[in-house]
């Protein structure tokens, strides 16, 4: 199949692109480089042998979004690109609310006047809100409490209302948890521009020597060390979850919520200790203030992944932070 990744330079996005290629799937890239770099289409390249082509353009400049439909047959599209830094958005609200709202419309004109009806979202586990407990299933009550988080819920009522007002279109709206990690080549990973606001680049930061100490957002919480504990899971699974999502999307009932995470949940010290080990580095770090809108505990249900899509992870915190570690220590 050809497909359409939005963002395909981005974390997520690169490591679904190579997924694709050894997929044997026809790979086309937008994106602008808001937050990634164009190096890292070599990098496919030099991973793959494949080089995708690659339009450097905004989702919000619809003519050459729809230049992009016209010059080539595509069959489905994952959507990745957006704004994510949460703080920003409560900053800078009409942005995020321009850039990820209107792209997403821009694109989905584009595929209904190009009868491209299948399409695979990333959205995330932000979209559980504040009043639901974990393990979160899909048919829980989505909520927000920032601009970000409302963005995803409403890009994914969005895409749901499309489908119900046409059968024939299809979609998987993908629910990330907290992906970590890189690819084993060590070649691509995640290394945001500037101070990280995640946990592990923060980590990967401190370690690398660019950041002096970590700062842990609360040790009071109700959860075994007093610290948060999140759903990490390896970014080369989730990429591996659009590969399953994409070959399942045809016998999807419209658009259809689905959960990618471990099920299970690891406390930030826990994170810093396995780190540590597998690096074989020293992460100094100082217990602050909880950070606000933090949940204590985010976990996910997975049996609808493992059911619908036949996806489960398969790699371990271990695995994740030997990867995270073998990326930062190869690009400082
Ligand atoms: N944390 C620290 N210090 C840091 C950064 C994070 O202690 O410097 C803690 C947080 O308090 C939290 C855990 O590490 O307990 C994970 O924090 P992240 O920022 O890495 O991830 P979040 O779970 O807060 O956020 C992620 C995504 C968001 C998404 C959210 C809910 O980054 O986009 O999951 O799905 F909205």
């Amino acid at each position: 199949m050809t497909i359409l990744v939005t963002g395909g330079a981005g974390y997520i996005g690169s490591h679904t692109c190579i997924e694709l290629i050894k997929d044997k799937h026809n790979v086309i890239i937008i994106d602008n480089f808001y937050n990634s770099s164009p190096d890292v289409i070599d990098k496919i390249e030099k991973i793959t042998g494949t080089r995708p082509k690659l339009y450097p353009i905004s989702l919000l400049d619809k003519k050459n979004v729809k230049k992009v439909f016209e010059e080539n047959k595509i069959d489905a599209v994952i959507h990745f690109a957006g704004l994510k830094a949460v703080g920003e958005s409560v900053e800078k609200p009409l942005m995020y609310y321009r850039e990820n709202i209107y792209g997403t419309i821009v694109l989905l004109e584009e595929m209904k006047e190009h009868e491209v009806k299948k399409i695979v979202f990333s959205s995330s586990a932000t979209v559980y809100g504040i009043e639901n407990n974990p393990p979160y299933t899909e048919d829980m009550k989505t909520d927000a409490i920032n601009p970000y988080g409302y963005t995803k819920v409403m890009i994914e009522r969005i895409i749901t209302d499309v489908c119900n007002s046409d059968s024939q279109w299809k979609a998987a709206l993908l629910r990330y948890f907290n992906p970590i990690g890189a690819h084993e080549s060590g070649l691509i990973g995640d290394n945001p521009n500037g101070i990280p606001n995640n946990l592990m680049p923060y980590i990967q930061k401190v370690a690398v020597g660019e950041q002096k100490m970590l700062k842990v957002f609360g040790n009071d919480y109700p959860t075994p060390d007093g610290t948060g504990y999140r759903d990490y899971l390896h970014v080369v699974d989730l990429a591996i979850g659009h590969i399953k999502a994409l070959e399942s999307i045809d016998k999807f009932d419209g658009a259809v919520p689905i959960n990618l995470g471990t099920g299970k949940a690891t406390s930030v010290l826990e994170l810093i200790h396995a780190f540590e080990k597998a690096s074989g580095v020293k992460i100094p770090y100082e217990i602050v203030e909880r950070r606000t809108g933090d949940l204590a505990v985010c976990y996910a249900d997975t049996k609808k992944a493992e059911t619908l899509l036949e996806w489960k992870t398969k790699f371990s915190i271990e695995d994740m932070c030997r990867d995270s570690w073998n990326f930062i220590n190869n690009n400082k």
